[in-house]
């Protein structure tokens, strides 16, 4: 198993999910190599809650690690990214690889791009 996928499953020791008990790991992996974890992260208040891909992509992006290339997330039972995520990959990322994977493996490889088909971007804001 590479080490972006090791990576974002080891990530859901991590989470913090007393709510939903369901944990999430993500990894990105950085032009020069670096690998970055997040994990999801619960609030009582529930919608303040931080999915474990947008973890992961703004601490890359705080550590100036701004060139992400692929993106892996993993949970028990290989659930894909959701809507807000789409959206926020697409925006700091453009179309990359995303691995999907539960609790032990690499279960499919999408891109962004098939994930969110006709995004909405600065492309229409110019
Ligand atoms: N979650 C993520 O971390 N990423 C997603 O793409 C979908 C949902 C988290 C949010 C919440 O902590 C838990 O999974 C259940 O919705």
């Amino acid at each position: 198993m590479n080490e972006l996928i090791s990576k974002a499953i080891s990530m859901r020791k991590r989470a913090r999910a007393p709510y939903s008990n369901y944990t999430v790991g993500a990894a990105v992996e950085i032009a020069n190599g670096n690998i970055i974890g997040g994990c999801n992260v619960e609030n009582a208040s529930y919608p303040l809650s931080n999915c474990a891909e947008q973890s992961a992509l703004f601490t890359a992006i705080s550590e100036d690690q701004t060139e992400i290339k692929a993106l892996a997330v993993a949970t028990e039972n290989g659930g894909f990214p959701c809507g807000a995520c789409r959206q926020v990959i697409w925006e700091l990322c453009g179309d990359i690889p995303i691995y999907i994977c539960d609790k032990d493996n690499l279960i499919i490889e999408t891109t962004s791009k098939v994930l969110l088909p006709n995004p909405f971007d600065v492309r229409k804001l110019t």
